[in-house]
């Protein structure tokens, strides 16, 4: 196993070794984060709705890249969220496909959340499709706990309605 779940503390910093850099999306980054948006989702963020994001005070859009050796940085990773009141949401975490289990998802949510208790929040709340095992398994891993069902909450085409799991985390 890369590392242990058991060592998280609330609020504690990305590892020191951590290869990855994290930072807030400009508009110079929406081509990126829409290629990454499509390759992730089934009913991907569109351009305008990540670019009315952006100028939203309560939203924040975090971008995990890495170095690359021969310089420059490839984004891996994104995550945005709401902060409003004492409540973090959790809009959208999402990591490449071809950069999945390395830890992405993981660092992104512990900015998020250690973003919130910056700001002051006092819990975090998201919602997420009751098929994504990969999604609810991170997310327990922060102590996120489900506390009902939004049932049909997503529609796709041609698909089934699928229920969404509502998860917390008090902080
Ligand atoms: C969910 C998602 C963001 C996880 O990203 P990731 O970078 O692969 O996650 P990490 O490598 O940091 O994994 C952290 C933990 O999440 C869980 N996890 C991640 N992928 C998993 C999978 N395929 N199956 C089961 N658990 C998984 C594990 O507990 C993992 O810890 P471990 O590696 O020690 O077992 C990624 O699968 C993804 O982008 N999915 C598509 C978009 C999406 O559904 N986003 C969530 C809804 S908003």
């Amino acid at each position: 196993m890369r590392r242990m779940r058991e060592d998280y503390r609330p609020g504690s910093k990305p590892r020191p070794e951590s290869p990855f850099l994290i930072r807030r999306m400009t508009r110079e980054d929406l081509p990126a984060v829409m290629d990454l948006e499509k390759a992730s989702f089934r009913n991907p963020w569109s351009f305008e709705l990540l670019q009315r994001e952006l100028s939203h005070d309560w939203s924040v859009i975090f971008l995990l890249e890495e170095p690359l050796p021969e310089g420059g940085k490839r984004l891996l990773g994104i995550s945005i969220f709401w902060i409003v009141h004492d409540e973090v949401h959790v809009l959208n975490v999402a990591t490449a496909p071809e950069h999945r289990r390395r830890g992405v998802g993981w660092e992104l949510m512990e900015a998020t959340l250690a973003e919130g208790r910056t700001r002051k929040c006092s819990l975090a709340t998201l919602e997420v499709r009751k098929s994504n095992e990969a999604a609810i398994n991170l997310y327990k891993s922060f102590g996120f706990r489900a506390v009902g069902v939004r049932p049909n909450y997503y529609v796709d085409e041609g698909q089934p309605p699928e229920d969404a799991i509502v998860m917390v985390l008090d902080f």
